[in-house]
């Protein structure tokens, strides 16, 4: 467990990310900053360029804010939803940028902080707030009906025992409320096992639930889709959009939607794509996987998947 002030996060994919922006001059935009690593990398290849760096989280925002604070005025940090783009640029007078990165998901130092609750390898409050506000993991937990519960589990965490979870948590909770990291995966753990069935590999039991709490608490899933649309509309002709996600409902949901820029809308009486409407070229037939040696240095870069598109 950390939460020492030199904690690093490995960037995952970024000789990839900066292969495929091309930075060279103009505004970039770092939609989740996190620790600033991606961001230092682009910052150092191209001194021609400048940045807006987002992020919902205050803590990692703050660290970020050190590290890059030798580019001087070549960087602007803004606390806020990368699901608020188009706004949070507009304050800054701004609205074309040259490429645009999103590296979604959780921050090491996020997950590795046991008063954040991301994680069940930490005991810890059930928070799993990325930003300060809104509805925690807790209170979504011990106050949303069993029929929701088995919801979010199922579609946010492909958990297939969802039912029983749900089942189980709400009799549990209904004696005392279910109040930590602990106390949830245990309780995952004995409602799987009173029902064997395959194996899951090395994978722990908690994962999924834990996952699918993660994506409820933080509206992981339709902020993305925001982002991917204003994302579209801010790129100048040219400009580059890369996305790097970490679990394959994200990866779907990326892949779908840049699909769709790049065939654009079909004309109802030809029957054919509108050129017009064809705005993106996707560069990223298959998603770019982290080579084994990233993987072997960066263990958590293991699910990383980037993909990549060309405003046209
Ligand atoms: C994998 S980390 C990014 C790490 C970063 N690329 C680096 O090099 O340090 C993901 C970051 O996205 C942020 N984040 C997640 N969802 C967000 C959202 N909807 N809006 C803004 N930031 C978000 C998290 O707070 C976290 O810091």
């Amino acid at each position: 467990m950390i939460d020492g002030a030199d904690y690093e996060h490995q960037p995952a994919l970024v000789a990839e990310t900066l292969g495929f922006l091309e930075p060279d001059s103009g505004v970039f935009v770092d939609c989740t900053l996190g620790l600033g690593g991606h961001a230092e990398a682009l910052l150092e290849a191209a001194p021609e360029a400048s940045l807006v760096g987002i992020d919902v989280d205050p803590q990692a925002l703050e660290r970020a804010a050190r590290r890059l604070e030798r580019f001087g005025e070549r960087v602007r940090i803004i606390e806020g939803r990368f699901d608020d783009l188009e706004q949070h640029l507009a304050t800054l007078g701004i609205d074309r940028v040259e490429g645009i990165l999103a590296d979604l998901g959780v921050s090491s130092m996020q997950l590795d902080s046991a008063q954040r609750g991301f994680s069940f390898r930490f005991d810890g409050p059930l928070d799993m707030r990325m930003g300060g506000d809104g509805e925690t993991a807790g209170d979504i937990v011990n106050q949303s009906s069993e029929g929701e519960l088995e919801r979010i589990f199922k579609e946010y965490g492909e958990e297939r025992r969802a039912r029983r979870i749900a089942r189980r948590l709400v009799t549990e909770r209904s004696r005392s409320p279910i109040e930590t990291t602990s106390q949830l995966r245990d309780l995952i753990r004995r409602a799987k096992r009173s029902r064997p069935g395959r194996r899951e590999g090395r994978v722990d039991p908690a994962t999924r639930v834990f996952q699918a709490l993660r994506i409820a608490v933080n509206r992981e899933l339709a902020g993305l889709e925001d982002l991917l649309d204003q994302a579209v509309r801010l790129l100048d002709t040219g400009g580059r959009l890369v996305v790097i996600s970490y679990h394959s409902l994200e990866d779907r949901i990326v892949k779908g939607r840049l699909r769709d820029y790049q065939r654009g809308e079909i004309d109802e009486i030809t029957g054919r794509p509108l050129a017009e409407t064809q705005i993106l070229e996707v560069l990223t037939r298959k998603p770019v996987r982290p080579s084994e040696e990233e993987v072997v240095a960066n263990p958590r870069s293991r699910s990383a998947r980037l993909r990549a598109a060309r405003r046209l």
